[in-house]
């Protein structure tokens, strides 16, 4: 029997679950518990700075959530002329944008899996005005969305709408080492806890049509459009049978990371990587 996917965008699909999420992310997540994580989110700042300093730029933070890690990074860059947060979680959005600093903010609901939701985010107005002021670049962020999404579409989609002096900035979780299968199933502990059960066993209950009574597993399966990629995923057993994945999050190695740069259009600027090889930053622009 196939087994069906819940879309990521349900687990933030109603504001109690953004707060389970957000209870999720406080207590259990590394970048809480560990500050070379943290540190991933302020150390591009010095390679912006060089590459913003000439000119304005806007400000793009899409999946922001509250727009914590974008707040680490926006205190040591000049503040933007524009702001945008774009979160299928409209209302995380708009605290985001509350909270991060810029001469104009606008708060957006976006699905990063649908590409004419993304061409509206990012496909610049047409300017009436008689300026010939070239449009200012963008940096764009996109933290922990990746391991959520289909990560090519999406970086194929984002490198599609970028201008060539745009900038995307994105994070994603790593398998430690070389062997995607080995390192995904090192970190599976930091996932199957009670705070994640939780949040998970609420998803369940919202789902529609409801599910069959079960019970919540988690374990480490190919990812079914790249079968080298390594997911761990929570999945809903009625008895001994798998019906739903609930949850995923993709954790390729550093050469998958590299190959879906290569692969969509984009080259690497920079990248920083924690000491234990769980969790990446990457600074990318638009091949030429
Ligand atoms: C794991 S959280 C990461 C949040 C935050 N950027 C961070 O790194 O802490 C994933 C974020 O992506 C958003 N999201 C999930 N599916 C989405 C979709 N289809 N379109 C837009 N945002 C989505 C969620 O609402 C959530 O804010």
């Amino acid at each position: 029997m196939a087994i069906n996917h819940l879309p990521a965008a349900a687990l933030y699909s109603h504001p109690s679950l953004a707060r389970l999420w957000k209870k999720v992310h406080l207590s259990c997540s590394p970048f809480y518990r560990r500050p070379a994580v943290r540190r991933l989110y302020t150390q591009p700042t010095t390679v912006l700075r060089a590459l913003l300093r000439h000119a304005p730029y806007n400000f793009i933070a899409l999946g922001c959530a509250e727009g914590l890690k974008e707040s680490l990074l926006l205190r040591k860059l000049p503040k933007p002329t524009l702001l945008l947060t774009a979160d299928t979680c409209l209302s995380m959005a708009k605290i985001a944008a509350r909270k991060l600093s810029a001469r104009d903010k606008i708060a957006r609901q976006i699905d990063l899996t649908s590409p004419s939701s993304i061409s509206r985010i990012l496909t610049p107005p047409i300017s009436h005005s008689k300026s010939k002021a070239p449009s200012p670049a963008r940096l764009i962020t996109l933290y922990g969305v990746l391991p959520n999404l289909d990560p090519l579409p999406l970086l194929r989609c984002l490198a599609k709408h970028m201008a060539p002096k745009d900038l995307l900035l994105f994070s994603t979780n790593l398998a430690p080492g070389e062997n995607g299968r080995r390192g995904a199933r090192r970190v599976l502990p930091q996932y199957d806890n009670p705070l994640t059960h939780k949040w998970l066993q609420g998803v369940a209950l919202r789902t529609r049509p409801r599910l069959s009574p079960g019970f919540i597993h988690f374990g480490v399966y190919p990812d079914p459009n790249q079968s080298s990629l390594s997911r761990i995923e929570a999945r809903w057993f009625v008895g001994n049978k798998p019906t739903h994945t609930l949850f995923s999050s993709r954790r390729p190695t550093l050469y998958q990371v590299k190959s879906w740069i290569q692969t969509s259009g984009l080259t690497r600027i920079h990248q920083w990587i924690e000491p234990k090889g769980e969790e990446g930053v990457w600074l990318t622009t638009r091949k030429a």
